[in-house]
């Protein structure tokens, strides 16, 4: 059987978030509500690839938390009845011409009886339905631009703006329960399987998209997914941070850089990895390997609850700022490396941050990322979030003069991190990072 290593490696997938869950996350959100409010939360959009083609729907995050609903149109509004509050969910009713084409759909008893909500309504009664629901309530919370159909309900209904409920809900999503946890942990460890199986495969003269079909594959053949376009950058093309075009042939002598991640029941991981796509690092690629791996392992070494965020950023970026002085790319003084503001000469091969959180969004709501306008966070146990150091040295950069030895190189090392009382878990750790480990492993089979 194809990925036979991985499956047995795996072990059993844990449950999916369960209603019980849901519902205590839908208490919290309505504990956050002022009396007399109205709370809704629409589904993502779908997207056009070409003609009467779709992408992939990805259903909404805030959506998925409260509900676990995830058909397109649907729209769970939270609301009071009696004084007590109710969750509402307008779905496709059930069409059989229609399922026929599409797909099957629960429609309203379905919905009602197999999803944690008190109501269902159909979604062709929502202008009507929402508009009288909506009529004289004082608090309309409401993410505008994901449902045009319900922006126009809430605009002619409102006189002001809606209330942004993000506030609320990312304070919730921030912190991750047991049975988050274990969702990323699974998600974390078919990731770092199908990073191996590339790094057994990898040969030179390969394309990078086979390393794309070797790691995607392994999601798919395990019911699931990437949570983002998968990066394979291999010589050159590993110092474009979003390079994900991966049609290029991997030479002999060259690193390849590797980011991907999956997810379970929406929950994300994001790893990435920097071999010698030959399986030996010439002393030049180690060099810088080296550094990088430091500034990581100090980066996820800063990971301690009660530390503030920038403590990681602060802890690799200082290693950084260093390594490249003493390895003499750099010719200045530490200060004018690291910069006042972390805005030193080190940024022109370190441009972006250390981290940022994830969970049902691979860049997790909840603030913490570089040039936030948030307050700082302080890490607390039940975060989760990724250190990802890396350096970069293109030598298609015209901006930068560097030597040729390290013309050609981009090395990313990224983890995912729990942050528990007793210190940061590294939840990716399945995934070899440690020279010996990868050069024994690439092109192993
Ligand atoms: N793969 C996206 C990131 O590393 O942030
Ligand atoms: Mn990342
Ligand atoms: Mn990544």
């Amino acid at each position: 059987m194809m990925y036979e290593r991985v499956t047995s490696a795996l072990g059993n997938r844990p449950k999916e978030i369960g209603h019980p869950e849901m519902r205590k996350r839908q208490h919290d959100f309505y504990s956050e509500l002022p009396t007399d409010s109205v709370a809704i939360i629409t589904n993502n959009p779908s997207g056009i690839r070409s003609a009467d083609v779709q992408h992939r729907h990805r259903f909404n995050s805030y959506l998925h938390y409260l509900t676990g609903w995830s058909e397109e149109d649907g729209v769970a509004v939270f609301h009071q009845s009696a004084g007590d509050w109710k969750c509402r969910l307008y779905v496709r009713p059930r069409d059989v011409k229609m399922e026929t084409w599409t797909g099957r759909r629960p429609g309203l008893e379905g919905a009602l009886s197999g999803w944690p909500v008190d109501e269902t309504v159909s979604r062709g009664d929502i202008t009507d339905n929402l508009s009288k629901l909506l009529d004289g309530v004082e608090n309309v919370y409401h993410i505008h631009g994901l449902d045009g159909n319900v922006d126009e309900i809430v605009d002619s209904v409102l006189h002001e703006k809606p209330i942004d409920p993000r506030a609320i809900l990312d304070e919730m999503r921030v912190l991750k329960s047991g049975s988050e946890v274990e969702l990323m942990q699974y998600a974390a460890d078919l990731a770092a399987y199908a990073h191996v199986e590339a790094m057994r495969e990898c040969k030179s003269g390969m394309g990078e998209w086979h390393m794309q079909s070797i790691i995607e594959g392994c999601f798919l053949f395990h019911e699931s997914e990437w949570s983002y376009p998968s990066i394979v950058g291999s010589g050159d093309n590993a110092t474009i941070l979003h390079y994900n075009e991966n049609n290029d042939i991997m030479k002999d002598g060259d690193l390849v850089l590797i980011d991907a991640g999956c997810e379970i029941d929406g929950y994300a991981s994001d790893i990435t990895r920097t071999f010698p796509i030959n399986g030996k690092f010439t002393d030049a690629q180690r060099t810088i390997y080296e550094l990088v791996l430091k500034a990581q392992l100090a980066g996820i070494e800063a990971c301690q609850a009660g530390s503030p965020w920038s403590a990681m950023h602060d802890a690799t970026s200082r290693v950084l700022a260093q390594g490249l002085i003493d390895l003499g790319i750099l010719d200045c003084t530490f200060e004018e490396s690291l910069g006042d503001d972390f805005d030193g000469l080190y940024r022109q091969f370190f441009m972006h941050g250390t981290g940022h959180f994830l969970g049902l969004d691979v860049h997790d709501v909840g603030g913490g990322r570089q040039g936030d306008d948030k307050p700082e966070r302080v890490l607390t146990p039940g975060m989760v979030l990724t250190i990802e150091p890396g350096l970069y040295f293109g030598a298609w950069r015209e901006d930068i003069d560097i030597n040729p030895k390290w013309a050609g190189i981009g090395v990313r090392i990224e983890d995912d991190i729990l942050i528990t009382e007793s210190g940061p878990v590294v939840l990716t750790a399945k995934c070899p990072k440690e020279i010996t480990e990868i050069e024994a492993l690439v092109g192993s089979n």
